[in-house]
């Protein structure tokens, strides 16, 4: 049953109780997904219950992301959206980057927003609820010193084995396209004991695989259970000692902060999943300069030599923008020549999209959507052709595989490979969780078939 949200001006005898039902969707990146997982069963916590889609819940969070102009215009669309057959409409909250980059001036661009939530203080959500109850202001875009993870309830079992969990937040590198060290905030690396406790919780509910995520994830930084400083590469092995946890994956870096230590991780370290997403951006020295990256794309492909000598079999992905403001064609040559070098396994490609507030929105040259839209069609087909090709070489092999999830026919699972390919296997008999072996028979561009080859022990 719908409990229609009452606007403001309705007197306060008439206004409804606390919201019954919610509803979280998030955009964005996977640190999104983990934010709008930790703002659910907040409000799960608090005794309310998630609904499916859209404007049947009493409450819907829409959890934005603002990189790019897209995404962030999208939040008001979907505001639109939320209006019901009979002119109700369910209580509205904007979280996320958009509501971190925006503020109030959200609510003033779209009235029947109620409260504005930034994701470093979601964790005020409810206390932001009983506000918009009570008619008041319920914006708040603060970065507390105090981390948000200590006020959030602990991790509930999990419906899937595989999880992600947030390590470090933020990003002081500046890229000059990039709204993110205005959105998140200075780069913080949460205490390896709080990470310790939310991955053997996860674990407790049956979770095998953990991402760690962070906006440059192998920057994190940290002191081992004895005190002693350490960096990513002391997390990853302290949390491969965890009983039960099979398969550890992680989630972006920076080029810079690729040390030897979890390059040498990656040769050593079982649990550590063959898989490394290493966004480049561009592969051209002067594009990389103007974009502040603080790389060159020689000290790129010598990172990739030494991972690939660490481990072999390395999957490689990556990001890139086209059309960064100056972007020559002899420069968008030199990003398919990296390209055509490297043969990432798989690869995120954008247009470059002028952001407010970033030094690059106000530099010179900026490039026509026509020559982006070309740059970006000629870039995909290259990194498809590649995918493929990846794809195709596990044909013929036996792969563990852990199961994710169900699939559409009848006995019919989904997992992944060590290397983040889904594979589509029969096997009525296996559990989500299971680790199975599986012969891979046919690969196509975003997944592969297999048949079970033999149960192996969980
Ligand atoms: N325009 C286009 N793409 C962007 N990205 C970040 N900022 C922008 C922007 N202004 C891309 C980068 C980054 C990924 C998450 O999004 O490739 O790695
Ligand atoms: Fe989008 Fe960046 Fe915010 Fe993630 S951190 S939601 S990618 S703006």
């Amino acid at each position: 049953m719908n409990r229609p949200f009452m606007p403001k001006h309705i007197p306060a005898t008439r206004r409804p109780g606390a919201p019954a039902t919610f509803h979280v969707k998030s955009f964005g990146c996977q640190m999104n997904v983990y934010d709008g997982e930790r703002m659910a069963e907040m409000l799960g916590a608090q005794g309310m219950t998630p609904t499916g889609e859209g404007v049947d819940a009493d409450l819907v969070v829409l959890n934005t992301c603002h990189i790019r102009e897209k995404a962030a215009e999208k939040v008001y669309s979907d505001i639109g959206r939320l209006r019901r057959d009979d002119g109700t409409r369910p209580m509205i909250a904007v979280a996320g980057c958009v509501a971190q980059a925006e503020g109030g001036e959200i609510s003033r661009r779209a009235p029947s927003v109620d409260i504005v939530v930034g994701p470093q203080s979601y964790h005020n959500l409810p206390e932001l609820i009983g506000k918009t109850l009570r008619g008041e202001s319920a914006v708040d875009t603060d970065m507390p010193l105090a981390s948000k993870f200590g006020a959030l309830p602990g991790r509930p079992k999990q419906a899937r084995p595989t999880a992600f969990l947030t390590i470090q937040e933020g990003c002081d590198k500046f890229c000059t396209y990039c709204v993110v060290p205005y959105t998140r905030g200075a780069e913080i690396s949460r205490p390896q004991s709080a990470i310790m406790d939310e991955a053997k919780a996860l674990l407790d509910g049956g979770v095998r695989e953990i991402t760690l995520l962070g906006q440059n994830v192998n920057a994190w930084t940290g002191e081992d259970a004895a005190g002693r400083a350490q960096g990513f590469d002391g997390l990853i092995r302290a949390l491969a000692d965890l009983p039960g946890l099979a398969r550890i994956r992680y989630t972006t870096s920076h080029p810079n902060d690729m040390t030897d230590g979890l390059i040498a991780a990656h040769a050593q370290v079982d649990k550590l999943m063959p898989f490394l997403h290493l966004p480049v951006q561009s592969g051209s020295n002067a594009i990389l300069k103007a974009m502040n990256r603080n790389h060159t794309v020689e000290s790129y492909l010598a990172i990739l030599d030494k991972v690939r000598a660490a481990r072999p079999d390395i999957a490689l992905s990556g990001d890139f923008i086209v059309g960064f403001p100056g972007e020559t064609d002899a420069d968008f040559e030199a990003t398919m020549a990296l390209v055509d070098q490297v043969r990432y396994s798989m690869a995120y490609s954008f247009k470059y999209s002028p952001r407010p507030g970033t030094p690059a929105a106000d530099m010179g040259r900026q490039v026509p959507m026509e020559v982006m839209d070309e740059r970006l069609q000629r870039l995909q087909a290259a990194l498809n052709a590649h995918q493929v090709e990846f794809n195709t070489a596990a044909v013929g092999r036996r792969v563990p595989i852990l199961l994710e999830r169900m699939g559409r026919f009848p006995g019919q699972r989904i997992g992944k490979t060590p290397w983040l390919q889904s594979v589509h296997v029969i096997a009525p008999d296996a559990a989500l969780g299971d680790m199975i072996d599986v012969d891979i028979l046919s690969a196509g561009p975003n997944s592969l078939a297999g048949e079970l080859a033999e149960r192996k022990a969980a």
